[in-house]
């Protein structure tokens, strides 16, 4: 059965696919892993994988995705019948869900924020004060639950409304106003103090500190902003039109991606350094750094709640995404059906995504690896999950579809050169499979 929603408008679909890949992956998950990983070679490394991995792969997504016109599951098996191919999509629908699980713990820790920033709690506190109330508050198991929990039903109720009145249409007004914030936040931490050694930290590469580790978490973060080999991206485009041109899309939401990572980084590394933090905070970076910049703005409060309520609104444009992954493989385009599942798989991500939440307070001690379980589930699906589903994508897209098939839907609604195709379908057939390989088979050998 062929699908019958389908993005209203071109804007649409960008705005929507970019709402996916922006999201906390660039603004609170980034700043953090560069924090852990060294800074400058690890973000010039995100961005050699964007650019060379990151645009091909979206790319062959969005290719499957639109050729077929359905869900991830129905995809392989059209494309590759009596194949185990649609293995892949049920690859993807298990990596959404855990996904999903850890993600809307920290997107409840915005919703947090935002009732602290109302309720006037974070006005005028010292770097110290911040921290603690930030550790006290995730700490403290009910509150961290309810949290988690509010999210995960703002994104079950957006989802379950259907993609253009809820998803699209939510889309367009914040994604703009997102990127109005960050500029603003910019300003203010760059006429900081001690700046220069947040850039330098940022934008300096120290080559000495890249280990396998470094390589793999640049590649499982390249992946995870661009939401990538976990078909997400292969479900939005199902939805598109064929007047869409899918390369142009591409660019477009790799370049806003890109660009918010940066502006992302400008906002937080000057004032870590400025406020004598350290980058290797972890997953409570950003949330202890913020709100030093913002208290220290006239007006700040205001602003640092329109800020929180935008970041919330880019956190739920990717949890979006997740949920109708999942949600549109067992719906297959029935209305009802889709209302069901929504509440259903959104109720049990919620449930699973409980170990995560008291990760930060109760069972902040239970460690495997050195990790906590938040940090294991991360770690499993960022650098296994995404990079093997990656890694299978490009070759499946290669090998599997025919090349008259892939040249149709990257010309379909704008030119797409002969040469630039060449070029794409040697990098998706041989650099992206063999690069992934050997960077997962390096890791393997340290372990
Ligand atoms: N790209 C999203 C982000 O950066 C995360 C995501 C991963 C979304 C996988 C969908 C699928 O926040």
């Amino acid at each position: 059965m062929k699908q019958t929603e389908q993005w209203s408008s071109r804007l649409g679909f960008i705005l929507s696919a970019a709402g996916s890949a922006v999201g906390l992956g660039a603004i609170w998950k980034f700043p953090y892993v560069a924090g852990v990983n060294g800074g400058g070679a690890f973000f010039f490394l995100f961005l050699v994988f964007t650019i060379l991995f990151g645009l091909p792969l979206l790319l062959a997504e969005f290719v499957i995705g639109r050729h077929t016109q359905k869900n991830a599951i129905q995809s392989y098996k059209v494309i590759a019948p009596q194949t185990k191919w649609h293995l892949l999509g049920y690859l993807g629908l298990i990596a959404n869900f855990i996904i999903l699980s850890f993600y809307s713990v920290i997107g409840g820790w915005i919703i947090l924020y935002i009732y602290k920033t109302v309720a006037g709690q974070l006005s005028g506190l010292t770097v110290e004060q911040y921290q603690t109330i930030f550790a006290d508050t995730i700490a403290d198991p009910f509150i961290s639950l309810i949290a988690h929990l509010l999210f995960m039903l703002l994104t079950i109720v957006i989802v379950a409304r259907g993609i253009q009145n809820g998803i699209e249409r939510a889309n367009k007004i914040m994604m703009p106003a997102l990127f109005i914030l960050f500029l603003l936040l910019i300003v203010r931490s760059l006429t900081l103090t001690n700046i220069s050694e947040g850039l330098r930290f940022l934008f300096l590469p120290d080559f000495t500190k890249v280990t396998a580790e470094t390589i793999l978490a640049a590649l499982g973060q390249a992946l995870f902003t661009l939401s990538l080999g976990v078909s997400t991206m292969l479900t939005y485009s199902s939805y598109v039109p064929k007047s869409e041109s899918l390369p142009r899309s591409a660019l477009s939401i790799v370049s806003m991606n890109i660009l918010i990572v940066i502006l992302a980084g400008l906002a937080i590394f000057p004032a870590v350094f400025s406020f004598g933090l350290t980058p290797d905070a972890g997953p409570v970076l950003l949330f202890e750094v913020l709100p030093n910049v913002f208290s220290q703005l006239p007006l700040g409060m205001f602003f640092f709640f329109a800020f929180l309520i935008l970041f919330l609104f880019a956190a739920l444009t990717s949890a979006l995404s997740m949920l109708e992954m999942i949600v549109s493989n067992l719906a297959k385009g029935s209305i009802i059906l889709r209302k069901k599942w929504s509440w259903i798989i959104g109720i049990v991500i919620f449930i699973a995504g409980i170990p995560s939440a008291l990760s930060f307070g109760v069972i902040e001690d239970w460690k495997l690896f050195g990790k906590t379980f938040f940090d294991l589930v991360d770690y499993l699906v960022s650098n296994m999950i995404m990079p093997i589903g990656a890694l299978f994508i490009s070759v499946f897209v290669p090998f599997k579809m025919r090349k008259d098939i892939l040249i149709a839907e990257l010309q379909s609604g704008g030119a797409f050169p002969r040469g630039l195709f060449k070029s794409w379908f040697f990098i998706i057939r041989f650099i992206v499979p063999a690069a992934i390989l050997l960077i997962l088979l390096n890791m393997l050998e340290i372990w």
